[in-house]
């Protein structure tokens, strides 16, 4: 086993009925790496995710996290997962929703896990209020949040920055970076291309196949275009 290897990910296939999501999908996250998958809606991100989250089974290839299976990985403690809807409880404060989640996931040591995770998204003052009264932001701060409290080493995002606005969108950034900078490994999903440029590399995906790798400027110069959107729409076309 490579210990510099996160995810690796050979082949991996999963169909729905008629619906291909991932058809072949081969790739590696290096630890402590943030790593971008990008993709247009319906290409397979939240399927391959779901799958490295052990709660999609592959119809074929195969999955490791930290050289283990996913759901070895993730019962170990070994992953984070932020779904694209969080789910958080409105009526209750910010601090009785870390607690709730982290009783779920038998976290010990509850009190000082959740300042530990409050402090890490920058939200220790808001611990007293209601989920219901924080804007947009600070909910999808406590959702990092209640993803941090079993202290996961592989971060997995899902399009976390949806409907976030651009300066929350800068400050998420900020906070991913630090994680990152602790040693936490990320791997988040977009489909907005200006939040590629902050990951360390890239996977463009369509189809459920993996187009390209590599930093932004990269693949840039492999397609010959002025950005990443161009490069992407190139590197589309090109034949596989
Ligand atoms: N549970 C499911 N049942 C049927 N089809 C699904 C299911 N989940 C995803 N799909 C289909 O698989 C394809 C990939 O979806 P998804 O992984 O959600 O893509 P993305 O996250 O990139 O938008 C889409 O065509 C989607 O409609
Ligand atoms: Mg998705």
């Amino acid at each position: 086993m490579d210990v510099q290897v996160a995810v690796e990910a050979r082949d991996v296939r999963k169909r729905f009925g008629s619906v291909t999501a991932l058809d072949g999908l081969t790739l590696t996250v290096s630890r402590g790496e943030i790593y971008g998958l990008l993709g247009p809606n319906g290409s397979g991100k939240t399927t391959f995710i779901r799958t490295l989250a052990g709660l999609l089974r592959p119809d074929g290839g195969d999955v490791h996290i930290f050289g283990a299976l996913p759901r070895a990985a993730v019962s170990s403690g070994a992953v984070g997962y932020m779904t694209q809807a969080a789910a958080l409880y409105g009526e209750l404060s910010v601090d009785e929703n870390l607690r709730f989640f982290a009783a779920l996931e038998g976290v010990t040591d509850v009190g000082a896990h959740v300042e530990d995770a409050l402090r890490r998204v920058d939200l220790l003052d808001r611990r007293r209020s209601t989920v219901s009264t924080l804007s947009s932001g600070m909910r999808t701060r406590v959702s990092l949040a209640a993803t941090l409290l079993h202290q996961p080493r592989l971060l997995l995002l899902d399009e976390p920055t949806v409907g976030v606005d651009p300066a929350l969108r800068r400050e998420f950034w900020e906070h991913f970076r630090s994680l990152a900078a602790s040693g936490v490994t990320i791997l988040v999903s977009s489909h907005v291309m200006d939040e590629a440029s902050r990951c360390d590399r890239l996977g463009l995906i369509r189809a459920g196949r993996l187009l390209a790798e590599g930093t932004a400027r990269e693949l840039v110069a492999r397609a010959g275009t002025s950005d990443l959107e161009s490069a992407f729409l190139a590197l589309s076309a090109a034949p596989a």
